[in-house]
């Protein structure tokens, strides 16, 4: 397949969706898992393009959710997506691989990725709800919704029950190697927090 994408306009296409979005989901979010996801995909020799593609779209949709006008923002990034990549003339094949990846990164909903490329956006999607930028998203998010540090519905709460078992659920050989180190800092970053709530240190 050796179509030409123009990944400067993808690029401003994707931007466009996010404009508005907290930090915790802004568009440095999707310009990390986009990094992570070539590092990935490099080191698995995975199709590069499909993931710059997929990593671009993936969250479009996640304004529209969080206002409650869609139910499933994977879902409805992966069909807008679809007609936005038909729009620009690429190849069907290329485009079915895309949303394909769009459609199953977030495990909630039923969907588990089951191609390289879909496995390599998870677990980028993943690694950037952990480690020091992790931390950072999850009290930023938290600061936006009015969430209380510590306590029942907490953000330290949440790392608790959902950050620290993400490690659990990736895919590729460098995603879960990246996922412990960075699982690691966080538990790091608890004990401490911990030590400091009650001005032990
Ligand atoms: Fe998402
Ligand atoms: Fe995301």
């Amino acid at each position: 397949m050796n179509q030409k994408i123009d990944f400067n306009s993808l690029r401003e296409r994707a931007k466009e969706f996010y404009n508005g979005s907290e930090p915790s989901h802004d568009f440095s979010h999707i310009e990390r898992v986009k990094n992570l996801a070539l590092r990935i995909g490099k080191y698995e020799n995975a199709d590069l393009k499909v993931l710059r593609t997929a990593a671009l779209f993936h969250d479009i949709g996640r304004e529209k959710e969080k206002r409650g006008s869609i139910n499933c923002h994977a879902e409805w990034s992966a069909e807008k997506t679809s007609k936005i990549l038909r729009e620009e003339k690429l190849d069907s094949e290329f485009i079915e691989r895309v949303v394909e990846c769009i459609s199953a990164h977030r495990y909630s909903r039923g969907k588990e990725p089951d191609t390289l490329e879909s496995e390599i956006l998870s677990d980028a999607d993943n690694l950037d709800a952990l480690g020091a930028i992790g931390i950072a998203r999850v009290f930023s998010y938290g600061g936006s919704n009015g969430v209380e540090f510590k306590g029942n519905n907490s953000s330290i709460q949440h790392i608790h029950d959902k950050i620290l078992s993400l490690r659990d659920r990736m895919f590729t050989d460098l995603g879960k190697k990246m996922a412990v180190e960075r699982t690691f800092y966080v538990e790091k970053f608890i004990e401490r927090f911990e030590e400091e709530w009650i001005g032990e240190k």
